[in-house]
């Protein structure tokens, strides 16, 4: 097993001997490698079971550090990093030479982002690299927002992970790039749509999830499969009062946004916010799916949440969880 402690120094010293370590951050735990080692990264790939054509994020402790690695930043991606970073913002800018294609599977685009986590930017600002960092998850899993939720599925295959509580915000970076002088979406996120377009204007949101298997390969995002975020149990979302009519002879576990159901035993519950609070729904998300993944269950039946702010990134997680699972 992992160690979880919260020696940076030491985290530090695996990391430069070419080691992978856990690293926490405000969106989800990350997986991360020295970014210009070839080496580490490709560990972290097969670590994580990770297609190597599905790239991964780079992280920086400074604006300044992410400057170095690109040949432009657009004048709206420089507001919005002064705007959003450090936080859950991922920006898209075509790489320098000094990323390994590797890293990018291929692309001449990089995605950057300063994490806002106290322990990972001090880590972050004592190396002298940048690091690779994909979701502490195997491939296809539900992320980790716990320590111990790395250490339940890749703490056999990593020496330490690096502990820093829960994560804040629970869902992953909205990851922002450039095309012809407008702002694309092409992962909703912890940073809001809203949010967004208070600095730049209107965005275009690329919705990934019409597009054929075939064409995938050749996006942007490639990583961006419509099978993610997934529990083991089958999901299925919608209307929860007709799910359950439907699934009426099965046990069922319910991931509900503000009010428990009638008729379901209240511990094979989850609320994600008593509050309807949609932050504090991001933040339960992961950890109520992965609670219910754990139950006794046959199904797991969940609602939308109201599709505004943080709710469309957690709306996007549920229905791409329940897609893998049909
Ligand atoms: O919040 C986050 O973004 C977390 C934390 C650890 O920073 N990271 C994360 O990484 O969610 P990952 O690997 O699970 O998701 C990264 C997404 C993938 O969909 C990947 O395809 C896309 O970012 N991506 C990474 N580099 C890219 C690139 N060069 N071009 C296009 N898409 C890229
Ligand atoms: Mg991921």
């Amino acid at each position: 097993m992992a160690c979880i402690d919260i020696d940076i120094l030491f985290a530090k010293q695996l990391l430069e001997s070419g080691e992978v370590v856990a690293i926490p951050t405000e969106t989800v735990y990350g997986l991360a490698a020295n970014a210009y080692d070839e080496a580490a990264v490709l560990k972290v790939f097969h670590i994580k079971q990770r297609p190597t054509s599905n790239p991964l994020i780079v992280h920086v402790g400074s604006i300044d550090q992410a400057g170095e690695l690109v040949k432009e930043f657009p004048s709206q991606a420089a507001k919005l990093a002064q705007r959003y970073w450090p936080g859950p913002l991922t920006l898209l800018l075509p790489k320098k030479s000094i990323i390994p294609n590797i890293v990018t599977a291929g692309s001449q685009h990089v995605a950057i982002r300063i994490p806002n986590h106290p322990t990972t930017l001090k880590l972050l600002q004592g190396l002298s690299f940048p690091l690779a960092a994909p979701s502490a998850n195997p491939f296809g899993y539900i992320s980790p927002t716990t320590p111990e939720h790395v250490q339940e599925q890749l703490g056999a295959t990593i020496p330490y992970i690096l502990a820093g509580g829960t994560c804040k915000i629970g869902v992953e970076s909205t990851i922002v790039g450039f095309e012809n002088g407008k702002t694309m979406v092409y992962r909703l996120g912890g940073l809001s749509i809203e949010s967004i377009e208070e600095i730049v204007g209107p965005v275009v949101y690329v919705n990934k999830n019409h597009i054929s298997t075939v064409h995938k390969q050749n996006l942007i995002t490639p990583g961006s499969f419509l099978q993610h975020y997934s529990p083991r149990k089958p999901l299925e979302l919608g209307n929860v009062e007709e799910l359950l009519v439907i699934h009426k002879n099965k046990k069922v576990g319910i991931l509900a946004f503000d009010k428990y159901y009638k008729g379901v035993d209240k511990e094979h519950q989850i609320l994600l916010s008593s509050k309807s609070n949609i932050e504090e729904a991001a933040y339960n998300l992961f950890s109520g799916l992965r609670k219910l993944d754990q139950l006794p269950v046959d199904i797991i039946l969940s609602t939308y949440v109201p599709n505004i702010g943080l709710g469309r990134a957690i709306n996007d997680r549920l229905m791409r969880a329940s897609a893998s699972t049909k």
